[in-house]
């Protein structure tokens, strides 16, 4: 079964994803950097140094929320960055953002589906997403479409939550993600359930080899994993 967001209501858990980011998109920001300590800013660093070599013209930012990896992005010097999102109200905050970083001529933000893209075959040399995958209601489908619109050589980057897996940081980690992260998300960001969702979706979500034998199997090469900070992250590198 699905994890979903709001376990008892009945729409799809597109439908409840959207929801719950339009519900809690002006918290997001403060609650990302104030419940990881900062640490999400050095992940998403991590991530877009991993495109420094390769130089891309045009990057594609799937599930780009309030635009931080799209704006990350920028340091590679791409010519172009396109966001898109399912939540119209993370991408207004995002919309925000850029604007007032002056950075609206390089960074244009969408709403837009991952898993059915609007955007043509072969059309980016890299396609970048963080923490969005583990939302989709199809990871297949989705993953297939990241390669579809890449360019062939382009490279996918894609930075998501995992499980640590060794002693006493496993222990440490179930301990904040279970009973100490969903009190300050649900206090903070008064939606009853998000918080509560983020550690369950985390559980359900195939991360490390298990993730690269879908990214194999979706047609990817060279794909690769990379734990970061005990494990508590990874990023998952691939070739078209
Ligand atoms: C945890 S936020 C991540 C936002 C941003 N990438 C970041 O690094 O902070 C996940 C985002 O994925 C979006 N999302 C989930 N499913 C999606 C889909 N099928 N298509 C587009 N966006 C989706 C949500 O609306 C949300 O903004």
């Amino acid at each position: 079964m699905a994890v979903v967001p709001y376990k008892d209501a009945s729409g799809s858990k597109k439908s409840q994803v959207a929801q719950m980011f339009n519900s809690i998109a002006g918290k997001y920001d403060f609650l990302n950097h104030f419940l990881s300590a900062g640490i999400d800013i050095y992940w998403r660093k991590k991530a877009i140094g991993l495109l420094q070599k390769s130089k891309p013209a045009r990057i594609l930012d799937i599930a780009t929320g309030t635009g931080d990896l799209a704006i990350e992005a920028l340091k590679v010097n791409p010519e172009k960055v396109t966001g898109i999102d399912i939540s119209e109200g993370m991408l207004a905050v995002g919309r925000e953002k850029i604007q007032k970083k002056g950075l609206a001529h390089k960074i244009e933000l969408f709403s837009g589906d991952s898993e059915n893209l609007q955007f043509e075959a072969n059309s980016f040399e890299a396609v970048t997403a963080a923490f969005g995958v583990r939302n989709f209601e199809n990871l297949e489908k989705g993953l297939s479409e990241m390669f579809r619109v890449l360019k062939p050589g382009g490279r996918i980057v894609i930075l998501e939550f995992s499980k640590p897996t060794a002693f006493p940081m496993k222990q440490a980690y179930n301990f904040y993600f279970k009973n100490i992260l969903p009190v300050f998300g649900k206090v903070i960001s008064k939606d009853q359930a998000a918080y509560t969702y983020l550690p369950e979706s985390v559980q359900a979500f195939p991360d490390g080899k298990d993730f690269l034998k879908i990214l194999d199997k979706v047609g990817f090469k060279n794909t690769q994993w990379q734990p970061l900070t005990f494990g508590i992250c990874s990023i998952y590198t691939a070739i078209k």
